[in-house]
């Protein structure tokens, strides 16, 4: 794993919650080496008063005793859970179709990159499809929500056994831009790498991202990073956008999938 490299992080402070403060402590103190980001012990203070001492930070970083809750000075919060993969996983194990494992032509001991982790959604779909011969490695540019979804994914349990082995099957490999993980890896290093980088606008069947809209990097593919992915992969490269957008286009994308009434698609380049 790749050291993230801003050694000062003002915009961002890390704490613990109010119960059981001390026990959490050194939890939030090694949180706070890793992101470069001051401990602030909480001192029996609510958050607005942490936040007031602290004018320059945006988002605060909580340690709490079950899990990592992110918010920001504004009041938005944002806590991991594996969001849409419950619910595609449920269709896959009844013998639905899921486009995303599909357009990777995945099989059990294939490795997966998947260069925009957000909540991991699909990369846990990937994971369930790899199986335990396989591996799936995530990135993700923003390293508080990478470091939060990280630790969720090793102890969040759902009453779905087989999604959460799925889950802890999801390696977070890099803290920061996928690009910068793709020019170090070596040609070939994964069958399929994967994007799915947030559209201009949200779709309304995409409500259960709006968290990640408020936390992630809304930054747009670079053709760049999908060239360097095409070097990376042996097999395949998916990007996924709106159905109606043109973005494929943009970087020479012309096979697809889809479904008839979906309102997403997955576009398919080859290794290059
Ligand atoms: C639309 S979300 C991905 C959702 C994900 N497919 C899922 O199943 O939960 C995009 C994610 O990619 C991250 N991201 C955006 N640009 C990135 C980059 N250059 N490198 C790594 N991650 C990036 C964002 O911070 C956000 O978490």
């Amino acid at each position: 794993m790749f050291p993230v490299t801003s050694l000062s992080r003002a915009d961002l402070f890390v704490t613990t919650a109010l119960k059981r403060a001390p026990v959490l402590q050194a939890h939030a103190q090694s949180i706070a080496e890793e992101l470069g980001a001051a401990f602030v012990p909480r001192s029996e203070q609510g958050l607005p008063r942490l936040f007031e001492a602290h004018p320059l930070a945006l988002r605060a970083l909580v340690v709490q005793a079950d899990r990592l809750l992110l918010t920001q000075r504004t009041g938005e919060e944002l806590f991991y859970h594996p969001n849409m993969a419950y619910l595609r996983l449920g269709n896959v194990l009844r013998g639905g179709r899921d486009l995303l494992t599909e357009a990777a032509q995945l099989s059990p001991g294939d490795s997966v990159l998947d260069a925009t982790l957000g909540y991991a959604s699909e990369a846990i779909l990937c994971a369930h499809v790899v199986g335990d011969s396989g591996e799936v490695h995530g990135i993700e540019a923003v390293p508080e929500l990478g470091i939060v979804v990280r630790e969720g994914l090793k102890t969040v349990a759902t009453d779905q056994v087989i999604l959460n082995a799925a889950m802890r099957r999801v390696q977070v490999m890099h803290l920061g831009h996928h690009l910068e993980f793709l020019r170090a890896c070596p040609s070939g290093r994964y069958d399929v790498v994967c994007f799915d980088p947030f559209f201009d606008q949200m779709l309304e069947q995409s409500r259960s991202i709006a968290p990640l809209r408020i936390f992630g990097s809304l930054a747009r593919l670079l053709p760049e990073a999908v060239t360097e992915a095409q070097r990376v992969a042996r097999r395949r490269v998916i990007v996924k956008t709106e159905k109606w957008a043109d973005a494929l286009e943009a970087y020479g994308i012309t096979e697809r999938i889809d479904s008839r009434g979906g309102k997403v698609v997955y576009g398919i380049l080859p290794a290059r």
